[in-house]
């Protein structure tokens, strides 16, 4: 016989190391909240139900409240030898309020115990970072409006292709950010089902009311199968999908800050505080806030790929293997939550080097598109205007011109059709002020996109 809490089949005590080796507190203490949340939601229900007395409903509840200050002032002793959160805490509740504390687990198991903590964590923890988006959003949304007429050059294989407006550019983050965000609300009505109730497998002798807990936690709906509701942590795996991609798309936006940050492209100024310097070289700021987002969407599809290995070939119901959901889903949480954050820190003091750009936007022929389309309207065949521009941008690269520093005559030795008309439509102004539709980059669609978003943001 040994001390545990499940000793009595025992006859010798668990080895020292395996022990160590098959404890989760360490990392799973992490859930304490939670977990007392759903063991006072459990006794409640119990009361109701006539399992325990209305005195050991309020013994168990005060005793389990008392414990949560003890954790929260750092005075509670996390042993490892009881293994993992749910046990430190019903051991330290019996050692606290007596034989009462023995009856708290009644028509439970830890098997939908922690299912029931995770998803209660989670839900709370989506919340978080779905604020986090909406942060970052409305800080894109204040740059895109201040910078709806500051002209940058587009680019299409890291080649200029057209002049966009910066706001326009801000505001293609603003639309992934949206998908993200509601990919995240989508994935929180499936982690939003209480597996309560469902027991160690089969669910318990007991008449629970699952009504009842389910109302308490606050979930959605409770999961209709007690097998599935202990065993699957598919949830887990689609926050991490869903996280997964959201990191992709910071990790795009990573690179062009640093892009942008670099003397080559000048593009944009991040403030000292979000850069660091090297240990050598004095000159260097370094931006190593998009660096470290961008590498760290790497660990959140590990995160993803290790979830899935974990689930699959798993038989019905629970196994031990699920101990191990815990610490990729923590650590995706964080990384993504973190990098929102730092973000949404960093996208509202980002300036725009505007004449840097504008002149990037002016270099490179981005405006022969424009020049293709006029002849069009001219009545040109597109594929013939495409080839006539062509030769222009050719005679460009020879003679080192751009489009617009050309004299009439020398762009009429390509097409008859060409007047002075040509040069309103080589400005910058004129190629993103043209392109005047919805998600085009005119400046008067970032404004309107500025206030589709602003309305957006403000239902949410
Ligand atoms: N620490 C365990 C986990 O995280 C709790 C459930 C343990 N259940 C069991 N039958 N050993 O999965």
């Amino acid at each position: 016989h040994t001390n545990q809490s499940w000793g009595g089949r025992f006859s010798e005590p668990v080895d020292a190391f395996v022990a160590r080796f098959t404890a989760s507190v360490d990392f799973d203490k992490r859930l304490y909240k939670h977990d007392i949340q759903g063991s006072i939601a459990h006794a409640t229900m119990l009361a109701k139900v006539g399992v325990l007395s209305d005195a050991e409903r309020d013994t168990i509840i005060d005793g389990l409240n008392a414990i949560r200050g003890e954790i929260e002032a750092g005075n509670f002793d996390w042993r490892v030898d009881l293994e993992d959160v749910h046990m430190n805490i019903e051991a330290k509740l019996t050692e606290r309020i007596g034989i009462t504390g023995k009856k708290l687990h009644t028509g439970r198991s830890r098997n939908d115990q922690v299912a029931t903590d995770i998803r209660l964590w989670l839900r709370e923890e989506i919340d978080v970072i779905l604020a986090e988006i909406s942060r970052l959003q409305d800080g894109l949304l204040s740059q895109a409006e201040q910078h709806a007429e500051v002209i940058m050059p587009g680019f299409t294989h890291l080649q200029t292709a057209q002049p966009v407006t910066f706001g326009h550019h801000l505001l293609a983050w603003f639309e992934m950010l949206s998908r993200d965000y509601e990919r995240l609300v989508d994935c929180r009505k499936r982690v939003n089902r209480m597996p309560l109730g469902s027991a160690a497998l089969a669910g318990t002798t007991y008449p629970i009311e699952r009504s009842i807990t389910c109302e308490l936690l606050g979930f959605e709906a409770i999961s209709g199968n007690s097998l599935d509701g202990v065993s699957d942590r598919d949830f887990a795996i689609e926050f991490c999908a869903a996280a997964s991609l959201a990191m992709m798309h910071l990790s795009r936006f990573s690179e062009e800050l640093v892009l942008w940050t670099s003397a080559q492209f000048n593009f944009i100024d991040l403030p000292d505080r979000f850069c660091t310097g090297s240990s050598i070289m004095p000159q260097k700021k370094n931006p190593d806030v998009p660096e470290l987002v961008r590498g760290k969407s790497g660990r959140v599809y590990g995160h993803l790929m290790g979830l899935l290995t974990l689930m699959k070939s798993q038989p019905l119901a629970y196994n031990k293997d699920n101990q191990e959901d815990k610490e990729p889903l923590f650590d995706a949480v964080d990384t993504l939550r973190d990098s929102l954050r730092a973000f949404a820190d960093m996208i509202p003091a980002i300036q725009p080097k505007v004449e840097v750009m504008r002149e990037a936007a002016r270099r490179g022929f981005s405006t022969a598109t424009d020049l293709a389309d006029y002849l069009v309207r001219k009545g040109l065949p597109f594929r013939d205007c495409h080839e006539i521009v062509g030769k222009a941008v050719k005679y460009g690269v020879d003679s080192g011109k751009d489009l617009a520093e050309m004299s009439l005559d020398e762009l009429r030795q390509f097409s008859e059709q060409i007047t002075d008309d040509v040069f309103a439509v080589l400005t910058l102004e004129g190629s993103v002020g043209a392109r005047d539709h919805i998600g085009g980059t005119a400046p008067k669609q970032v404004r309107a996109a500025v206030g589709r978003g602003r309305e957006l943001l403000a239902n949410r």
